[in-house]
């Protein structure tokens, strides 16, 4: 299986699907890793690892969602995926993209969904005084945040922790999960896995 990433930043995430693709007896690997940011870190460390990269600023759109996703899908498209991983990417995708990949795209989210879809889930994981917190990895369908849920990671939320202490710590879970939940995904396993 041919394996497309998007990311927007540090790429963290994308690193570790990618080395685990290159460690060998996997279903996938990876092709492409795109980034909305020309700046995205992540780049230089898909570039190290060998993959082949692009980036499309979405700024040069100036808010025409359609047209920074014309312009995204020239690369994507031209890479043959299988399979699209959203690794923090930071983008609203539009239906219209997403229903071209979907039931074969999907993303890791910081929050335990249903709970905390969107933005500063671990700001709102500590305001609401829970117990624990963690990541999921979902099929994306045009609700956010909403789709088939493939796994979860928990972790818990200590006293005293800070929104950067815990990603920090939900961070390393989501490292764990999602290269699990590709190999799975990849191999044809729609059933969900928690770790
Ligand atoms: C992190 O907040 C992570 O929880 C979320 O996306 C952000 C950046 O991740 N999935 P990455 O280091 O770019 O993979």
């Amino acid at each position: 299986k041919r394996v497309a990433i998007l990311i927007s930043g540090s790429g963290s995430n994308m690193v570790r699907l990618v080395q685990d693709m290159q460690a060998g007896d996997h279903p996938a690997r990876p092709v492409l890793v795109a980034s909305n940011d020309p700046n995205a870190a992540g780049l230089a460390k898909a570039a190290a690892l060998g993959v082949p990269t692009a980036a499309v600023d979405h700024r040069a759109f100036k808010g025409d969602r359609s047209a920074f996703e014309a312009a995204l899908l020239q690369p994507l498209l031209d890479a043959r995926p299988d399979i699209l991983c959203l690794a923090g990417f930071m983008r609203i995708l539009t239906p219209a993209f997403i229903e071209r990949f979907e039931g074969r795209m999907i993303n890791i989210h910081p929050s335990l969904l249903p709970k905390y879809p969107g933005l500063h889930t671990h700001a709102r994981a500590i305001e609401a005084g829970d117990a624990e917190a963690g990541a999921t990895v979902h099929e994306v369908t045009t609700d956010l945040d909403s789709g088939p849920i493939l796994g979860q990671a928990r972790v818990p939320v200590e006293p005293g922790d800070t929104p950067a202490t815990l990603a920090a710590r939900v961070l390393a879970r989501e490292h764990q999960l999602y290269p699990l939940i590709l190999r799975r995904f990849a191999a044809g396993a729609r059933e969900r896995f928690d770790i």
